[in-house]
């Protein structure tokens, strides 16, 4: 097809998208259906791999960092910004409102327990009011939920929780996170899971963080999962922020890892359990058809003090909330080229080795390691490629 042609198609897509969902909305002119037009153009936007977009992202990450109580062994670890009610209402909110109003989500999610943060309660309240029909999205190690109060709000919207658990045992609970809570933590799950059968909110998933220690008790995990009654388990491989997290890597572990995941997935299936995995090690190009990343269309994410990434893999930052507007990040020269990198080449410097680029790149070692510049050749060093 030739590029008028093309275009043209487009133009026909987008005009019939456009009239159909004005259609399905016209009765209801709300909010909610500006949103669920923005939604739809997004997917549109996306399958037709547009390169500067009308539509803004389906969801929103903020780094919603705060001191942590735990020093778990694969953590980065740091010392963030802490984020606050006031900082979400003085930075966030006034740059972000036309954009938050039409996410399907967002995800507050930086270092640390964001619900250890005082005044969790008022914030939780805020955000529910505020923005109910978004799925606000919280990641934590669990043990901020012994707050009955937090609990109670997590009830309240739409939301979910991530629970970030790794193992189904304590001692390898606690040789993984370096606390002796797993059986608090565990009793405040099946709390939370038992509050939201009224209400049908919050999500509970758990998270799986694949490491060389907890690999093989992967199976376990799930049938665990199951037994407390949680919606999901998403598994993640570790990434390599420093020397001491090689040896953790499920990179040297692979027979195991490839393993694991079969014995998990059968699990998994027969208990109609949803499961997800990253791909596994010996993947083949040839034999699996990556799909095109959808972040850089449908998602973004931004650092509490005003830095704009496309995802949470990314090397470094795409503009800066603090000088540009939102939609002037979003279609500008950055944002353009990693989504033109993305659809025709060449490969972007940050993508390059990602597994959600290449899931084949789970074979290359350097898709293990933070993307950040610099991380590779120091952790590489006497490694032969
Ligand atoms: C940084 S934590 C912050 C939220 C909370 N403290 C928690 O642990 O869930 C967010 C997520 O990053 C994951 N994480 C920590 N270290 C990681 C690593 N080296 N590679 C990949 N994910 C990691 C955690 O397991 C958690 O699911
Ligand atoms: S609980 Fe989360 S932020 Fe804290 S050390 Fe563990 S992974 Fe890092
Ligand atoms: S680094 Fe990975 S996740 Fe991020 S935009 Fe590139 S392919 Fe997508």
């Amino acid at each position: 097809m030739n590029t008028e042609l093309k275009e043209k198609r487009i133009r026909e897509l987008k005009a019939n998208i456009i009239d159909s969902v004005n259609k399905r909305v016209a009765e209801v002119v709300t909010v909610l259906s500006v949103r669920e037009k923005n939604l739809l153009l997004n997917d549109f936007e996306y399958a037709m791999g547009k390169i500067t977009l009308e539509s803004t992202p389906e969801g929103v990450g903020i780094g919603a960092h705060y001191r942590c109580n735990t020093r778990c062994i694969f953590c980065l670890g740091g010392r963030p910004k802490f984020f606050s009610l006031q900082r979400y209402k003085d930075f966030f909110e006034p740059r972000l409102s036309s954009v938050i109003s039409k996410v399907r989500y967002i995800n507050f999610c930086g270092f640390g327990e964001l619900l250890l943060m005082p005044d969790i309660e008022i914030f939780l309240d805020y955000v529910n009011e505020k923005i109910p029909d978004v799925n606000k999205v919280y990641t934590t190690n669990g043990t901020p939920l012994v707050n009955n109060e937090v609990l109670t709000l997590l009830t309240k919207s739409k939301s979910a929780v991530l629970i970030s658990l790794h193992a189904s045992n304590s001692q390898l609970h606690r040789l993984l996170t370096r606390i002796n809570t797993f059986d608090q933590i565990v009793s405040h799950i099946k709390q939370l899971v038992s509050m939201r059968k009224c209400q049908g909110h919050p999500t509970v998933n758990l998270i799986f963080l694949i490491n060389t220690l907890n690999i093989e008790n992967l199976p376990d995990f799930v049938e665990f999962a199951v037994s407390l009654g949680v919606d999901e388990v998403i598994c993640n491989y570790m990434t390599i922020f420093n020397l001491s997290h090689l040896k953790l890597s499920c990179f040297f572990k692979q027979e195991i890892t490839n393993e694991s995941f079969k014995k998990a997935e059968e699990f998994a299936k027969k208990l109609k359990f949803k499961l997800k995995l990253p791909p596994r090690f010996g993947i083949n190009s040839q034999h699996s058809k990556t799909p095109l990343c959808s972040d850089p269309w449908k998602y973004c994410y931004i650092e509490n003090e005003g830095s704009v990434l496309p995802c949470c893999y990314a090397g470094d930052h795409l503009g800066y909330l603090e000088g540009a507007d939102f939609e002037t990040i979003w279609n500008g020269a950055n944002y353009k080229h990693l989504r033109s990198c993305l659809i025709k080449g060449p490969d972007h410097e940050w993508c390059k080795y990602c597994q959600k680029y290449r899931s084949d790149n789970v074979n290359d070692i350097r898709s293990h390691i933070n993307f950040r510049p610099g991380f590779r050749e120091k952790i590489l060093r006497g490694y032969k490629l």
